[in-house]
């Protein structure tokens, strides 16, 4: 890891919340840590077999595979939708069933801290957890499948199969991975979660946006603590700068990672991309500039999605990714502010679609902008070393957070 900037960050550092308007049905996750036979034994979760989940993936076959991460691969099955045994392809309820595929005691906390949160919440912004599995060896969890993946193949992906994102679908997942978060900070849950960025969130047939993986995630500061002291984790490109720099974790830090993911919808560049020109490498350090300049500020957007918004509509959502990007933390709005600011930026359902609606200027700022960005159009093109880079996780790793 090292220098890696790109990789998911786990090394060892010495020095180292609102309410959103959405239905709820959670529990509040209890402050008091919990021993490893509590926590499954409370949760609402089916303990399934690892025949089970073999069966339900066809054997784990290499073409149900649909992803794969740090924690391991996750592949596509089918379960029966009451009993929740294992069904015949194509038929009952989808699921999403990821393998743990790393050995060691990191694996293994991140598995049941996983099941320790999404086994007691519940929110339509966050991924479903329906069941586990601990036999032996192994170590899955199993989800709801969710149809369209996650936000970064949407963003990022060349292949012709993912069609660029509209401004108002974009506008949308921000707003629906906005509520999840800002629930996640609400004094019902007091969570943060720590590692949000566009590879976690999941998007249903509608682009209704999901977290997931809740791996990283910790209780909030109890009492008039001001924040948790952590071993610094998560994800480079996302992780906010103090808490980088000081293992000082609060849900502002997850505000932050908020900005840089919703820079990255603005812009279609990723967090990092090493794959670009030096002085690039990092999109918020590429983009500061920019940020910084009235003139040059609506630059940073992707020509992809150029005529699709108003000019008025995109200063609204660059100055929220600002504000969220602020380096000092109080001047970073809390996830319900982030969610009304986002909440005016939404488009009727029914004029979504790659062009522009009606009623409102457009802008076509490329056309015009001949000293804008250099390779803007490389997101397209380019792959990115960031996503690789996360699928291992150095053994450093490994250890008490
Ligand atoms: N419930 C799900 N339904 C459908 N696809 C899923 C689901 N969960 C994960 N995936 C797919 O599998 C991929 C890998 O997910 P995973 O969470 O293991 O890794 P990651 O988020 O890409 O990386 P990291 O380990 O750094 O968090 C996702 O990007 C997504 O495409
Ligand atoms: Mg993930």
């Amino acid at each position: 890891m090292g220098s890696c900037f790109s990789s998911r960050i786990k090394a060892d550092s010495p020095l180292h919340n609102g309410n959103s308007n959405s239905k709820v049905s959670s529990v509040s996750v209890p402050s008091t840590p919990r021993t490893e036979g509590e926590i499954l034994m409370s949760s609402n979760l089916k303990n399934f077999f690892f025949n089970e989940l073999k069966t339900a993936t066809r054997n784990f076959r290499p073409d149900s595979m649909v992803g794969e991460g740090g924690f391991g691969s996750v592949f596509k099955g089918w379960v029966d939708e009451n009993a929740l045994t294992a069904a015949k392809p194509g038929t009952g309820m989808v699921i999403a069933v990821k393998r743990l595929n790393q050995e060691g005691l990191q694996g293994h906390k991140e598995w049941l801290t996983e099941i320790n949160y999404l086994g007691q919440l519940r929110h339509p912004n966050l991924v479903k957890l329906i069941g586990y599995c601990l036999e032996d060896d192994h170590r899955l969890l199993v989800y709801e499948f969710m149809p369209r993946g996650s936000l970064d193949n949407h963003l990022f992906r060349r292949a012709s199969y993912f069609q660029p994102l509209s401004w108002s679908l974009r506008m949308k997942i921000a707003l629906g991975a906005a509520k999840g978060l800002a629930f996640l900070h609400s004094d019902e849950a007091k969570v943060i979660y720590r590692d949000f960025k566009t590879s976690n969130i999941l998007l249903d047939s509608a682009y209704n946006a999901k977290l997931s993986d809740f791996g990283l995630a910790k209780d909030g500061p109890a009492g008039d603590r001001s924040h948790v002291s952590t071993r610094v984790m998560g994800t480079y490109g996302y992780a906010a700068p103090e808490y980088m720099a000081t293992g000082h974790l609060t849900a502002k830090s997850d505000v932050y990672s908020f900005g840089v993911v919703m820079l990255e919808m603005l812009s279609g560049r990723r967090a990092v991309d090493k794959n670009r020109p030096t002085g690039e490498h990092s999109l918020v350090e590429w983009a500061k500039p920019y940020l910084a300049s009235k003139r040059k500020v609506l630059q940073v957007f992707d020509a992809r999605i150029d005529g699709q918004y108003s000019v008025a509509s995109a200063l609204k959502a660059v100055n929220l990714a600002i504000r969220c990007l602020s380096t000092e933390p109080k001047f970073r709005p809390i996830m319900n502010d982030v969610v009304k600011a986002l909440e005016q930026l939404q488009e009727p359902e029914d004029m979504e679609g790659p062009g522009p609606s009606q009623n409102e200027p457009r802008q076509n700022l490329h056309a015009s902008s001949s000293n804008g960005p250099q390779n803007r159009r490389k997101s397209m093109n380019g792959t990115s070393n960031a996503r690789n880079a996360s699928l291992h996780r150095p053994s450093a790793a490994r250890g008490n957070t």
